[in-house]
């Protein structure tokens, strides 16, 4: 490596100064290569420093000259929120100053803000107004070795960026050892672009940060867990008995198994010996509040064991201090697509070794640790090294529809570190054309297809909320749009009161299914809950979720209306036959979700080969109907099960759906 110059380089004095870091230790190198060379790719164990220290190096090193920004991508909107909280707090400032984070629909940014926490999705996003993303002196990419669907579509785009200007930094950080790869995409030459720099104009360079761990002892199953949740509680409970002090960390892969986990410990609890440690479960998952996930990096308090149960988002993205125990169920929830239906679901997924090895890391930060994998040995050893990324097993649609949007006609050619499989391309393409968002050589069409990429929800949403006018239900849709948006359950489930949810629920059930019942709950929260607190509490409604319902629909409402579509918000109620254009309008959207109930009660999609379930949590649940289309879909223990359900006439397929089915839906 080249001579440092270490002259003018220091240690920035952070406001609220972190106990020595890996990362500190690396700074002088760090910035050095920064200025050297376009591209750094930075190495890195999960708790280094990389995130909360890097943007604070370049800040002090004096990258933000000229109000330039920069940018730290993260694949999850939990990661980008907690840690533009640290970060603000190390450097002093107020959230949304000089540090601030942006997301879908919350913007915590100001004209002061210098590091800016993004979704690498919003960053694309961005780059549809600003296709240099020219505010930005660098761009780090974090957390790259998830290979988001967003990430690696980022990663093509800032490799073109690059070539014009040449000036911009990009950091890439990942927690493994796919440095090379990355090094390697950037190096290599574009396909119908000039030649790559050649050797000697060196554009990257590798950097490796040694964090010190304690050892950890990986104990496995003798025999299969049957159920891992059950045998994850009481691993804890046997660690709890057992083992001296320190926090448990459990990955399990989603919010109900979590939610089910916490009130089982919760109630098992009760039983421990008076007197001895008390056990304190925290959940972590993507859809609780800030303010919920901040909890988990509070100490707990005197003479208690905190057990964070997590999905995988603490496998990479945040780190908790005082772990010393994992408790690895061996399973994630990741997103699969069908190309033979069109389906797109989270499916429970064994891990691969890379993530297995991550989350046993957890443990032993602090001192050594044990991490006890919920699996047996033969099982750990049949596991794949790598989970495929993302891009290889997604619906494309929404990306290749923002691909065109920033003018890359041609995606089959477009530059990725790993190309889709053909399949999925045409599905993507054939769906978008259905949605008159391509037209028959496969270009964006205006405005339909532009502005659809410009909605900030996905195709099938943006062309329901786009088709709304001329079914004269707009303000209606986009309730819909902002109800289905917000993330978050809109019902809240206390103390194992699902009796009592359903009955508030129905008193706002709308014949017609889920979505007429969501904008039934939305209009009654809009006339009382707002002021009236008892409203929600007693209907067991998510005062928060419909708060930001209500934000999202206002920002919604600006798209339309910049695109020149007013929204009369002064109906008079009740509107004749509103229900029913609403449907249809929904039908133009979600033709492609379409299916049709058989007689034992679960439902066909249309080619008839795959079988579907109301989802427990869905007004149509036990419910009888013919024809349905669907919000979302998820799939649980082998079965795929069905939300946000709303009857309509199998005639307004064939209608709706500009050919998209061939035949006559059976
Ligand atoms: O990105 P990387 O995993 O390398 O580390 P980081 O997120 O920058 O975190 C560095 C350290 O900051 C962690 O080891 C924690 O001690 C601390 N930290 C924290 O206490 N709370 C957070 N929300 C984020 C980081
Ligand atoms: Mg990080």
């Amino acid at each position: 490596m080249a001579d440092f110059d270490l002259g003018s380089s220091f240690i920035p004095a952070l406001h609220k100064p972190t106990a020595l870091l890996p990362i500190t230790k690396h700074h002088d190198a760090l910035l050095y290569l920064v200025e050297t060379f376009p591209v750094t790719i930075v190495v890195g164990q999960t708790g280094s420093g990389k995130t909360t220290q890097i943007p604070q190096f370049l800040e002090h090193a004096g990258w933000c000259a000229e109000g330039k920004l920069i940018g730290v991508t993260q694949p999850r909107r939990v990661a980008a929120t907690t840690v533009a909280i640290r970060v603000a707090e190390e450097y002093g400032c107020e959230l949304g100053k000089e540090v601030g984070y942006s997301i879908r629909f919350e913007d915590v940014t100001s004209a002061a803000t210098r590091i800016k926490f993004l979704t690498d999705g919003l960053l694309i996003r961005e780059a549809l107004v600003d296709p240099l993303l020219s505010r930005y002196s660098a761009i780090m990419v974090d957390e790259a070795h998830e290979r988001s669907i967003s990430t690696d579509i980022l990663l093509g785009l800032l490799k073109k960026i690059r070539r014009r200007r040449p000036e911009l930094r990009i950091i890439i950080s990942s927690a493994t050892l796919q440095a090379e790869e990355f090094l390697n995409f950037f190096s290599e030459p574009s396909e119908g672009l000039e030649p790559a720099d050649s050797k000697a104009n060196q554009i990257g360079s590798i950097i490796s940060l040694k964090g010190r761990t304690y050892p950890i002892d990986v104990l496995y199953l003798d025999s299969p867990a049957e159920d891992y949740v059950e045998k994850a509680v009481s691993t804890i409970f046997d660690i709890h008995n057992t083992e001296p002090d320190g926090d448990i960390l459990v990955f399990l892969t989603g919010r109900e198994e979590i939610d089910t986990a916490v009130q089982t410990i919760a109630e098992r609890s009760t039983n421990l010996q008076p007197g001895t440690q008390s056990i304190l479960p925290l959940p972590l998952y993507a859809g609780l509040t800030t303010e919920q996930q901040m909890y988990v990096f509070d100490s707990p308090p005197e003479n208690t064991r905190k057990i964070v149960l997590s999905t995988n988002i603490a496998e990479a993205s945040v780190t908790i201090d005082g772990i010393v125990y994992v408790v690895d169920s061996g399973f994630v929830k990741l997103r699969a697509f069908n190309p033979q239906t069109g389906i797109e679901s989270l499916t429970v997924t064994p891990i691969s070794k890379a993530s297995a090895a991550q989350r046993a890391g957890r443990a032993g930060r602090t001192k050594p640790g044990k991490c006890f994998r919920l699996f047996t040995e033969d099982a750990y050893q049949r596991l794949p090294d790598m989970n495929p990324p993302e891009m290889q097993r997604s619906n494309l649609a929404p990306f290749i529809l923002q691909l065109k949007a920033l003018g890359i006609d041609n995606v089959v050619r477009f530059d990725y570190l790993t190309p889709p499989p053909a399949e999925l391309m045409i599905k993507a393409t054939e769906l978008l054309y259905s949605l008159g968002a391509l037209d028959e050589y496969a270009k964006l069409t205006q405005p339909l297809g532009m502005r659809m990429a410009e909605l900030a929800v996905e195709p099938m949403m943006a062309k329901t909320l786009l088709s709304a006018p001329s079914f004269d239900c707009i303000s209606e849709v986009l309730t819909i749009a902002a109800m289905t948006s917000v993330g978050g359950a809109i019902w809240v489930q206390q103390d194992g009161s699902k009796k009592q949810i359903e009955s508030a629920r129905r008193k706002f059930a709308a014949e017609e299914g889920d979505h007429l019942t969501l904008l039934n709950v939305y209009q009654a929260f809009v006339i009382k809950g707002k002021k009236e607190s008892r409203f929600c509490h007693e209907n067991h409604l998510n005062f928060k979720a419909l708060t930001r319902a209500v934000s999202i629909r206002g920002q919604l409402k600006r798209y339309l209306e910049r695109f020149g579509i007013s929204v009369d918000e002064n109906l008079k109620t009740p509107r004749e036959g509103v229900a029913d254009r609403v449907r249809r309008c929904l039908t133009s959207g979600y033709f492609a979700h379409a299916a049709k109930m058989q007689p034992d009660g679960s439902y066909r999609n249309v080619e008839g080969g795959t079988v579907l379930y109301a989802h427990p949590s869905s007004l149509m649940f036990n419910r009888k109907a013919d024809w349905v289309i669907f919000h979302e879909v998820m799939e649980t223990g082998n079965k795929i099960f069905i939300r946000d359900i709303t009857k309509i006439d199998k005639g307004w397929l064939i209608e709706y759906s500009a050919g998209f089915y061939q035949t006559n839906p059976r």
